[in-house]
Order: C-alpha cells, then structure tokens, then sequence
C-alpha cells in the first residue's frame, strides 16, 4: 500500500458513516467473518461462503485462462460452484467438476456442474481427477480442509495436473493472518493454508505467487493465487 500517512488522514464526515472511519482492513475482515460470509451471503439464492470480493477475481481469471475443467475442492451447499458454471456458461466453454465428502446439502443444478464424493485424500478421487484432467486445461479451487498438513498434501497431489498459465488458487490463508485468541486466527484451531503455500513455493518453482490477484487487499486468499509459469 503506498503511502499510509497520507491515507490515514482521509476520513469521511457524514457522521452516519462514522464506522468507516473507525474500520481498518484488517477490521474489515474480522467484521466480514463475524457477521456476514456464514449466513449473508448467497449465489443465485445458494448460501455462498465466500468474499464476493474474491469472486470477481475468480471471474477474471477464468476469463483470462478459458479453461476446460474447473476442479472445485469443497462444495458446501453449491453457490460457488453454480458461480463458476454460470461465468463458464458465460464464457462458452468448460464444466466444473466439485468434489466434497458430503454431496447431501448440495443444492446447485446445472448443465456444467459434475459431483465426485470422496476426500481430496482419496486415492481414486485423485485417480479420477487425473483421469478428467488429462489433455485439458485446467485450473484448480482449494475450498475444502483448510489445516497446514492437507493443503500442503493437496498442493503437492494436484500441482501436476494445473495447466501451464492456469492456476492453483488456495483459499482461506487469511487464518493464518491473525492472532490465535482471534475469531480468523481461531478458526481452525492449528496451522492453516498459509504456512502450506510457503512450503509447497520452496519446493516447487513452477509456481508463483500472482500478487495482481489481490489488488483490492480485501481477499481471503493472501499469497492464495498460484500460477503455474512452467510444466
Ligand atoms: C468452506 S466449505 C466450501 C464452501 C464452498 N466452496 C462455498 O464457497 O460456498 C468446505 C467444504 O469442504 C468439505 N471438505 C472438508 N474436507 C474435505 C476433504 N478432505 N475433501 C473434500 N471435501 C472436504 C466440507 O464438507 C465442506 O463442504
């Protein structure tokens, strides 16, 4: 962020908005997981739970790459993932693949959609994924167990079968962000997608971290947006 002194002193003065006043970035985000992603957040009326701030860079960059296969890892009740069809649908081309351990609370309906149960730890999802991949450009979303060691397992399973200039995103790093006695730095009780991103970039030079992705600073993904520069 460029000068910080010189933005500090911006404040607005409609006293009706006096919180923005008293809300920094990183209050921001607190508020946004307090009080807004769980519950106040939808997708074509499908609970969503993701910062809509994020979706647009995920349209951009689906724009950008055109891919064939979107391997969604973490379904929930389907609202991201009818996003990512829909924007394909847009777009003309491409299905979504989604892949939870839970498919019961899923809601979502349509053409560019394909469920696969299982764990992302499952040898035959991992099988079938490869299988679905092959020959196709792809781009993959990191949505499902947030904890260091399976992200970083996660990673290292899946990096092969990322598209060259496609991307690898890994969401929720934002944890890793916050004090431990915090709600965000609380969350998952451990280690989270950060510390696995920076594992996984010291061993694998085909990715980097694509900082443009997080222009708008309001991201959940810090460091989440892998690009894969090399095969
Ligand atoms: C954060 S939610 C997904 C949210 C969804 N992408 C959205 O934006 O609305 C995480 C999901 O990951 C699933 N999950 C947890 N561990 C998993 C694993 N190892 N493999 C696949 N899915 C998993 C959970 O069942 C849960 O539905």
């Amino acid at each position: 962020m460029s000068n910080p002194e010189k933005k500090a002193k911006i404040a607005v003065t409609d006293t009706a908005y006096e919180e923005l006043n008293r809300m920094n970035l990183a209050g921001w985000l607190d508020y946004h997981q307090r009080e807004v992603v769980f519950d106040r957040v939808s997708w074509m009326g499908i609970p969503t739970w993701k910062n809509v701030m994020d979706l647009w860079v995920y349209q951009e960059l689906l724009y950008r790459v055109q891919p064939d296969l979107v391997i969604e890892m973490g379904s929930f009740k389907g609202g991201s993932t009818l996003y990512l069809a829909q924007i394909l649908e847009l777009i003309g081309r491409g299905e979504v693949i989604s892949v939870d351990i839970d498919h019961s609370r899923f809601e979502a309906q349509h053409s560019r959609i394909g469920l696969l149960t299982g764990s992302t730890r499952d040898e035959a999802v991992f099988r079938e994924l490869q299988r679905r991949a092959a020959g196709r450009r792809v781009l993959i979303i990191h949505d499902a167990d947030h904890r260091r060691d399976t992200v970083l397992a996660d990673l290292e399973t899946y990096a092969d079968l990322v598209s060259r200039d496609s991307y690898f995103i890994v969401e929720d790093g934002v944890v890793d962000l916050f004090p431990p006695d915090t709600l965000l730095g609380g969350a998952l009780g451990g280690p989270g997608p950060l510390p696995a991103i920076r594992e996984f970039l010291a061993r694998d030079k085909r990715f980097v971290i694509d900082r443009e992705c997080q222009r708008y600073h309001l991201t959940y993904n810090p460091d989440g947006f892998l690009k894969k520069i090399a095969d």
